[in-house]
């Protein structure tokens, strides 16, 4: 096996009295997505700038592209681009001058730079929105010019720090398609996300983390089998009907839990087969259903198979930054 281009060993950062992560170790082999899966204050943010220079961990070490974060810092930039959670893009230059401006930094020759910047606004498809100041740019283009801009020293390893929170649905899936193509073309990624689901859709690898430390490792699929099977949810369409439509239900599946305030039957672990005739059972009987279908585990789901708690309850008893 090949050295992992991305490998963190007991990585520790301490604010204070306050471990705000602990003990955190993974690796990133090439071309590969390793996914930082976690709530609001888990630690992700932090061991992102550990990983790039911006942070010294208290303990342990970190080596990018095969350079030590501590010792060789120079060597981990000029491999790595970072796209950080806050824009990092100057909003009153246009697209194509915060390019150009990046570009100059890293020392590329002028012709170069122009080259790569027509390159990456059209790989972006904002070759027009090229010539707009960033204020004008809505958020889905914002996040794509953070990412060309990080993009433009080609570098062989890339950090995403939550790269599409806050974006509608619409420009996240059109982000997760460039990702994809990166890695095609060989880019290691490390992105940290909230959403299980964009975990689940990237990365190779999904390494879970709370409170600073790694709670749950492995392939989003495993992950999500550790947390329990799919369940069917049933939304009964008239609140007067739930108790009715739960009794039907239980005698297909057994096990249901039942919300009447929002008229749902939920049935962990039921099989798709029974759908069918779950529709039946209602349909038969003239009960109404908003919907009816399966509903794979969420990061809740994980969490709190994993920790006993939900993410929510995690992030609210952390003070954000
Ligand atoms: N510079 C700092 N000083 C003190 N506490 C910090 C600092 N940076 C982060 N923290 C705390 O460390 C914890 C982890 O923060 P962070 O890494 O930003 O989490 P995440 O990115 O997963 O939301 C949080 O409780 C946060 O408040
Ligand atoms: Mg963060």
């Amino acid at each position: 096996m090949t050295a992992p281009v991305i490998e963190a060993t007991s990585l520790v950062k301490k604010f204070g009295d306050f471990v705000a992560v602990d003990d955190v170790s993974f690796e990133v082999p090439q071309g590969t997505v390793f996914g930082l899966l976690g709530p609001n204050g888990a630690g992700k943010t932090t061991t992102v700038r550990m990983m790039t220079t911006l942070a010294i961990p208290t303990s342990g070490s970190a080596r990018v592209a095969g350079y030590d974060v501590a010792t060789q810092p120079d060597a981990v930039r000029a491999s790595m681009g970072l796209t950080a959670q806050g824009a990092t893009v100057d909003d009153l230059l246009t697209g194509r001058e915060n390019l150009r401006l990046v570009g100059d930094l890293y020392g590329l020759p002028g012709r170069e730079v122009k080259r790569r910047a027509d390159d990456l606004l059209e790989r972006f498809s904002l070759t027009e929105a090229g010539n707009k100041v960033v204020k004008d740019y809505s958020g889905g283009m914002r996040r794509r010019i953070d990412l060309a801009v990080s993009l433009i020293a080609h570098p062989a390893v890339l950090f995403l720090d939550e790269p599409t929170t806050g974006l509608d649905p619409r420009s996240r899936v059109e982000l997760w398609d460039v990702l994809r193509d990166l890695v095609r073309d060989g880019t290691t990624l490390l992105l940290t996300t909230q959403y299980l689901d964009e975990a689940d859709q990237l990365a190779d690898r999904v390494c879970v983390i709370d409170h600073g430390q790694i709670i749950a490792q492995g392939t989003p699929l495993e992950l999500k089998n550790q947390s329990g099977a799919t369940s069917l949810v049933v939304t009964v369409s008239r609140h007067d009907e739930v108790p009715r439509a739960a009794d039907l239900v239980r005698g297909v599946v057994g096990d249901l839990h039942v919300d009447v305030d929002a008229r749902r039957l939920t049935a962990p672990g039921a099989a798709v087969s029974e759908l069918t005739r779950i529709a039946a059972v209602l349909d038969g009987a003239g009960i109404e259903v908003d919907d009816l279908g399966m509903q794979r585990p969420s990061l809740d789901d994980v969490f709190l198979s994993l920790t006993g708690h939900t993410a929510e309850e995690t992030s609210n008893q952390e003070v954000p930054q």
